[in-house]
């Protein structure tokens, strides 16, 4: 895998879907991934909670061991699926060495995702997020992940997030899809703000779909262990630990401000209305996810 010189990469389409120039180079060998009836999917569209529902299962699955989710930075505990860069392990050959049951995170849309994982029946765990503040966190985080695109001024941003234009695509499409196979498929729906507002419900819902319990004070933990502040302080969920080509915390942090409602102090009252138009247009007949897993 060559390194882009200089320039930062362009998107390159999978089946349509525009991805990071090196995730779509490492396509073939993703698609044919073998997933195992006991893996554990966290799906979302890019920054709607995928770190934190990542350690929060962690913690569940170390026995709510603060000390245990030390061993290695999130991306070696929770493989990212499709992740790869120059000069690092991809996403499969870090899986490669995970024990199991194997945690694994993605951003693929449904229809991207490898199909041995709905032959053997794995588990889902979708988060959504407001897709006004998934706007802003992703223009922040394309700032200062340079395997993207150069985000250009934020209004342009925005317009190529509402096109679908991005990394991953359309936030609308994507959201549709897994919402969709919550039908036919055990995908749990989480919402960031019921996660914000009442942490330890969503906690329950978690542990009720994977079947889970929790030792005494295991909720506790799991609380203090995935607040906001605990995780930023946290180098082994931070980021900080990656090499400065894949993400530049100088130019802005990976957990930036964790808030819900973020987009008021960037949207300009048109770009709200225009934004409006468009989810209305895009969801209409789409009542949200769905409350319970099939
Ligand atoms: P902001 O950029 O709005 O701060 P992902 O992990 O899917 O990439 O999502 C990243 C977003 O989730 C960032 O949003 C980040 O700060 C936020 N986040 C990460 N951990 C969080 C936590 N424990 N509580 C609340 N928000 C969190």
């Amino acid at each position: 895998m060559e390194v882009a010189s200089g320039e930062r990469p362009a998107l390159v389409p999978v089946q349509g879907i525009p991805l990071i120039r090196y995730f779509a180079e490492n396509w073939p060998l993703v698609e044919d991934f073998q997933a195992r009836p006991d893996d554990v999917v966290i799906c979302t569209y890019p920054k709607s909670g995928t770190t934190w529902l990542s350690e929060m299962l962690d913690m569940i699955y170390q026995d709510c061991d603060a000390q245990r989710c030390q061993r290695a930075p999130l991306h070696l505990r929770v493989p990212f699926l499709e992740f790869a860069v120059p000069d690092a392990p991809t996403g499969l050959e870090t899986l490669s060495q995970a024990p199991p049951p194997r945690l694994i995170k993605t951003h693929l849309p449904v229809e991207l995702l490898p199909s041995s994982f709905w032959r053997q029946g794995c588990k889902v765990l979708y988060v959504s997020r407001d897709p006004r503040d998934v706007a802003v966190s992703y223009y922040h985080f394309y700032r200062m992940a340079p395997v993207h695109p150069h985000p250009g001024p934020w209004p342009h941003f925005l317009e190529e997030f509402l096109d679908g234009k991005v990394s991953y695509g359309s936030w609308f499409t994507h959201v549709k899809g897994w919402w969709a196979k919550a039908a036919t498929h055990p995908v749990l729906c989480l919402r960031y703000e019921d996660m914000k507002e009442a942490p330890s419900q969503q906690l329950n819902r978690v542990l009720t779909f994977l079947g889970r319990t929790l030792p005494p004070g295991g909720a506790t933990a799991i609380l203090a262990a995935t607040s906001f502040t605990t995780m930023k302080a946290n180098p082994k969920v931070n980021y900080t630990a990656l090499p400065r080509t894949v993400m530049d915390h100088a130019v802005s942090p990976f957990l930036r401000k964790g808030e819900v409602g973020d987009w008021m102090n960037l949207f300009t009252v048109a770009q709200a209305e225009a934004f409006d138009a468009r989810y209305q247009e895009l969801m209409a007949g789409v009542e949200g996810p769905p409350i319970h897993p099939s």
